[in-house]
C-alpha cells in the first residue's frame, strides 16, 4: 500500500454558464464576448478555485440575450444581464449569488458517514 497525504478534489454541485459568443459582424448585434466576457468567465473561475467554492464554470455559446450581455445562469438559481457593465460591483454581485447557492446546495446534499 502507498502511503501518501491524499486530498480528494471537490465535486462540482453547480455550473454557472457564461455566454462567451463573439460576433465578427459587430455592426448587426453585440456579444458578450465582444464585451468581454472571456476575461470575466476566466476572473470567475480564479475566485471559484480561490474561494473553494464548489462551483464549476462552463463557457458557453449565444442565450439569445445579446443585447443586454454578456449574460451568465447560475444552475438552479439567477440569470444575469450585465448589459454591458463588468464593474467590480457586479462582480461581487455575481460571486455573492455564486456563494449563496453553494450554500444552498450544500444544506440540501446528503450527508456523507
Ligand atoms: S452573444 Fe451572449 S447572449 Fe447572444
Amino acid at each position: 500500500m502507498i502511503d501518501i497525504a491524499w486530498i480528494p478534489t471537490q465535486k462540482p454541485l453547480f455550473a454557472v454558464r457564461v455566454c462567451i459568443n463573439k460576433r465578427l459582424n459587430t455592426d448587426r448585434l453585440p456579444s458578450c464576448g465582444g464585451r468581454g466576457s472571456r476575461g470575466l468567465a476566466d476572473l470567475l473561475e480564479r475566485r471559484v478555485l480561490a474561494e473553494g467554492i464548489p462551483a464549476e464554470i462552463i463557457r458557453g455559446p449565444c442565450m439569445n440575450n445579446c443585447l443586454i450581455g454578456p449574460n451568465l445562469k447560475i444552475q438552479g438559481a439567477e440569470f444575469f444581464n450585465l448589459r454591458d457593465d463588468i464593474s467590480d460591483a457586479n462582480i461581487e454581485k455575481i460571486m455573492d449569488a455564486i456563494k449563496a447557492e453553494a450554500e444552498r446546495r450544500k444544506a440540501l446534499a446528503p450527508e456523507t458517514p
